[in-house]
């Protein structure tokens, strides 16, 4: 298995370093072994001589590697956050990752997130006149294609059969957008007569928000847009206990190729503490192993992790007195006594 590898800024890097040192203890159960290529993309790299994402790289990296691992991209310097941009929706659209699926891990049970990825609010389509003054109009526009929102809910609906689920949610809000909202739901409804097994149900956005804080576990699968996946995808990790707990997967539903990424940012105000909670990235290792088919290894790692965090080296965001360098130390620890 070959990686390609984009550690990216602030703790982005740290994290990666804690990634790359359990890669390094799995591959020795990998018959093939994994190996990886190192990308400096970021914010160093886009003050230095201007590039955010090379030419050709979705290309590049759908050509060479199996999967891609990210850590995550921000810096103060850029503010407007313009590489992070460029890279981040330059790989989503550029390898159609247009499946993004974040696990809410929680005590009683794990509710399966999917948001689409690369349309919605998030199309890019818009525009702005007479900027600054009274009579200022800023339009950004809702986009959706049928065969994106079916490409998106096929993948999402198998992808939740083959792991067991039984019950799926429709998040949307058709009441109030109703153009994309009816196509959601028309696809949605056709879709599911594929999937016998999975029962489903539709919710608005708002009413779901309350009732996933309420009572998280009521829930299996949901699947959503781009907006209401990206607000409600945090609430999710809130739940878990944190963004440093909180991984995802972004699936071209084609080809199968995958990135994986923490779900936080480059936490500035802690980066080069060293207390980066590097759970996160490596529960991203967990979603990439199975994903490439190395269920045994995959377990063992989720297990090692539930198992650390139990213990009193965890970082200081979850409330312990641990360093990223400590906590992966105990990771690797129990992965010794179950590989
Ligand atoms: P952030 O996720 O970087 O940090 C939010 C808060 O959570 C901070 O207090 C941070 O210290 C804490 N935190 C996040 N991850 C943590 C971890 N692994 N361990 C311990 N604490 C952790 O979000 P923020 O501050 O809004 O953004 C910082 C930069 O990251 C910005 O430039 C932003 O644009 C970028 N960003 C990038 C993302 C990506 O690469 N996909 C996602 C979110 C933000
Ligand atoms: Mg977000």
């Amino acid at each position: 298995m070959k990686l390609a590898v984009i550690p990216g800024d602030g703790i982005g890097s740290e994290v990666i370093d804690s990634a790359l040192r359990v890669l390094r203890r799995t591959s020795r159960v990998i018959d093939s072994g994994i190996s990886w290529d190192v990308f400096d993309w970021g914010a160093e790299r886009w003050l230095t001589d201007g590039v955010g994402l090379p030419d050709g790289a979705p290309h590049l990296l759908r050509a060479n590697y199996d999967a891609v691992l990210l850590g995550a991209l921000g810096d103060p310097r850029i503010p407007d956050m313009a590489h992070g941009r460029e890279i981040l929706l330059g790989l989503r659209q550029g390898l159609d990752l247009c499946v993004n699926y974040r696990p809410v891990v929680l005590p009683g049970g794990t509710v399966h997130l999917y948001r689409e990825n690369t349309q919605g609010l998030y199309a890019g389509v818009g525009g702005a006149i007479r900027r600054g003054g009274i009579a200022e109009v800023a339009i950004d526009e809702c986009v959706y294609t049928r065969e994106t929102v079916e490409r998106f809910l096929r993948y999402s609906l198998s992808d939740l059969q083959r792991r067991g689920s039984r019950r799926v949610t429709l998040v949307h809000k058709s009441n109030a957008v109703p153009n994309t909202g009816s196509l959601w739901q028309d696809v949605f409804r056709r879709e599911l007569r594929e999937f016998p097994d999975l029962a489903g149900n539709e919710q608005y956005v708002d009413a779901f928000c309350y009732h996933l804080v309420r009572n998280p576990t009521q829930f299996d699968g949901v699947v959503t847009s781009n907006l209401f996946g990206d607000v409600v995808s945090d609430i999710g990790a809130a739940l878990m206990g944190g963004l440093g707990l909180a991984a995802s997967a972004s699936i071209s539903p084609d080809t199968g190729f995958a990135l994986f990424e923490p779900v936080h940012g480059s936490a500035p105000d802690i980066a080069g503490l060293g207390i980066a909670n590097p759970y996160a990235v490596l529960m991203c290792v967990v979603l990439l192993l199975r994903h490439c088919g190395f269920d045994i290894p995959a377990d063992a790692l989720e297990q090692s992790l539930s198992d650390a965090v139990r213990t009193e080296v965890t970082t200081p965001d979850l409330g312990g007195i641990g360093t990223t360098d400590q906590f992966t130390g105990e990771v690797l620890r129990q992965l010794d006594l179950k590989l």
